[in-house]
C-alpha cells in the first residue's frame, strides 16, 4: 500500500474511533487493509454551483484520478459519497459503516448475503472479517452499478466476493444459509425469504424505516419458534429500497424539504425535555438516546417521521438547531406534538433497547390482549408489533394508539 495512503487511512480510523464506532481489533483491521478509493471510479460533491441535485443539495460530478490529494482527503474522511444519483447509490457514512460491522459480530468462516452492494467496501471489509474460510455474497438490483462493483473488487483482489444485480428483496437462496443478513439501503419492509435464508443462530441487521424515509432505526432480527423476534440497537439514516419493496413514502425527504422550506404560521421555545436532547446533540454524543422521542413517535404516531409531524395540509417541525419548534398549518399539529412528548415523559423517556419487536406475515399478527403496551404497524408484506418493556412503563399508563 502508498505510504501517503496508509498515512490517510491512520488518521481516518482515528476519526472513527473518536465517534466511538471502532470497538474490535478484526473490524480496525479490515478499515486499515481495504482501501475506500480503489472503489470509486468518481463521486458527486456538494457545491454551490453544482449543477446536479439530490435531496436539496447542489452536486458536480468528480472524477477519481488517483493523483487528486485534495478528493484523497475527502474519501478518508467521514462522508458518504454519492456516485449515482437517479437512482442513487453511494458508499455509506464510514461510522455507520464501522457501527454495523461491530453489531454484525462476524466471525471468520461466517457466510454473510449482503443486501444493497453499492460501491462494494462494505462487502471487501466484510470479507476481510470473515477470512479466506468465510463467504460474502452482495447484491444490488442496479446493474451498471454491480458491472462497476464487481470489476473494481476483483482489481482490489476481493474476486471471491459474489456479486450479484437483482432484487436484494429475493435474497438469493443457492448460497444460504447465512449466518448474518444485512441491509444497507433503507428497508420499508423486512422479506420473508431472508428469514428463510437464515441460519438457525444467525440474525439479520436491517434499517428498518419507522415513521417513513431516512429514519432507519437498526433492527436486529432472529428466528424465535415459529415467529421472527428483533430489538432496535442502533440509528441510521439510508437512501429508500427499490424493487418489490418500494413504497410511496408518506414522509419522504422530498415533503420534509417541501415543508420546512416555507415560512413558519407559529413558533414555540423547545420544552425541557427536548433542550435536554438538544445537549445531547450539541456535544455529538449518545444518538441512540437522541433519537428515543422521535422513534417513540413514529411508533404511536403514524403522521410522524424524525422530529416532526405531518398533517394533512402542514405540519410541525422540531429544530434543534434553531431552538424553536416550527408549526406550518394547524395548531392542533403542535398540541398534538407537545402530548406525545408528554407521554414519552410519563413512561420514562423510553429509549431503543427498551422495544421488543415481533413480525408476523400481514393481517397474521396475534391479537395484543387489554393492557400490553404495544402497538402494531402495518407494512407491505409485515405486520410489526412493537412491544414496550420499558420498567417505567405500567399498565394503567396505557396510551391510545393514535395511528
Ligand atoms: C447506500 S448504498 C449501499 C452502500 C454499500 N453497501 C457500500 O458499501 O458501498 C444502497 C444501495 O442499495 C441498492 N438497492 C436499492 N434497492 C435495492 C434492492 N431492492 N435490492 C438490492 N439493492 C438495492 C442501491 O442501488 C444502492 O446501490
Amino acid at each position: 500500500m502508498d505510504r501517503e495512503i496508509a498515512k490517510l487511512i491512520e488518521n481516518y480510523i482515528d476519526e472513527i474511533k473518536k465517534a466511538g464506532m471502532l470497538e474490535t481489533k478484526p473490524v480496525e483491521r479490515a478499515f486499515r487493509k481495504v482501501e475506500r478509493h480503489r472503489l470509486l471510479e468518481w463521486v458527486y460533491l456538494p457545491e454551490e454551483e453544482g449543477g446536479l441535485e439530490y435531496t436539496g443539495t447542489k452536486l458536480t460530478k468528480k472524477k477519481f484520478g488517483p493523483q487528486d490529494p485534495e478528493l484523497l482527503k475527502i474519501i478518508y474522511s467521514d462522508q458518504a459519497l454519492l456516485t449515482r444519483l437517479d437512482p442513487p447509490s453511494s458508499t455509506s457514512q464510514p461510522t455507520l459503516v464501522a457501527n454495523m460491522l461491530e453489531l454484525l459480530a462476524l466471525e471468520q468462516g461466517m457466510n454473510v448475503l449482503e443486501i444493497g452492494a453499492g460501491t462494494g467496501y462494505n462487502a471487501a471489509l466484510m470479507q476481510e472479517i470473515v477470512g479466506k474460510t468465510g463467504s460474502i455474497t452482495t447484491i444490488d438490483i442496479q446493474e451498471d452499478v454491480v458491472e462497476q462493483t464487481e470489476r473494481l473488487l476483483k482489481a482490489a483482489g476481493y474476486d471471491k466476493i459474489e456479486v450479484l444485480a437483482k432484487d436484494g428483496a429475493r435474497g438469493h437462496p443457492e448460497n444460504a444459509p447465512y449466518d448474518r443478513i444485512i441491509a444497507t439501503v433503507g428497508c420499508s419492509d423486512l422479506s420473508f425469504r431472508w428469514a428463510e435464508q437464515l441460519a438457525d443462530e444467525g440474525f439479520m441487521l436491517i434499517p428498518l424505516q419507522h415513521g417513513g424515509e431516512g429514519m432507519d432505526p437498526l433492527t436486529k432480527i432472529w428466528r424465535e419458534d415459529d415467529k421472527l423476534s428483533g430489538r432496535f440497537v442502533g440509528v441510521s439514516g439510508f437512501m429508500s429500497i427499490r424493487g418489490e419493496m418500494e413504497v410511496e413514502q408518506r414522509t419522504g425527504f422530498a415533503k420534509q424539504r417541501s415543508l420546512c422550506s416555507k415560512e413558519p404560521t407559529a413558533e414555540y421555545p423547545l420544552f425541557r425535555s427536548l433542550e435536554e436532547l438538544n445537549e445531547l446533540r450539541k456535544k455529538r454524543c449518545d444518538w441512540d438516546k437522541f433519537s428515543s422521542l422521535s422513534l417513540f413517535m413514529a411508533i404511536v404516531d403514524e403522521r410522524a417521521c424524525w422530529y416532526s409531524l405531518y398533517g394533512e395540509k402542514g405540519g410541525v417541525a422540531i429544530k434543534f438547531k434553531e431552538d424553536r419548534i416550527a408549526l406550518y398549518g394547524e395548531e392542533s399539529l403542535y398540541q398534538d406534538l407537545k402530548s406525545l412528548c408528554k407521554h414519552w415523559e410519563e413512561m420514562g423517556k423510553p429509549g431503543l433497547s427498551d422495544w421488543q419487536l415481533e413480525f408476523f406475515p400481514r393481517n397474521r399478527a396475534r391479537e395484543i390482549p387489554e393492557g400490553e403496551m404495544a402497538w402494531t404497524i402495518e407494512r407491505k408484506f409485515s405486520t410489526e408489533i412493537a412491544v414496550l418493556k420499558s420498567r417505567h412503563a405500567s399498565r394503567d399508563r396505557k396510551i391510545d394508539p393514535v395511528q
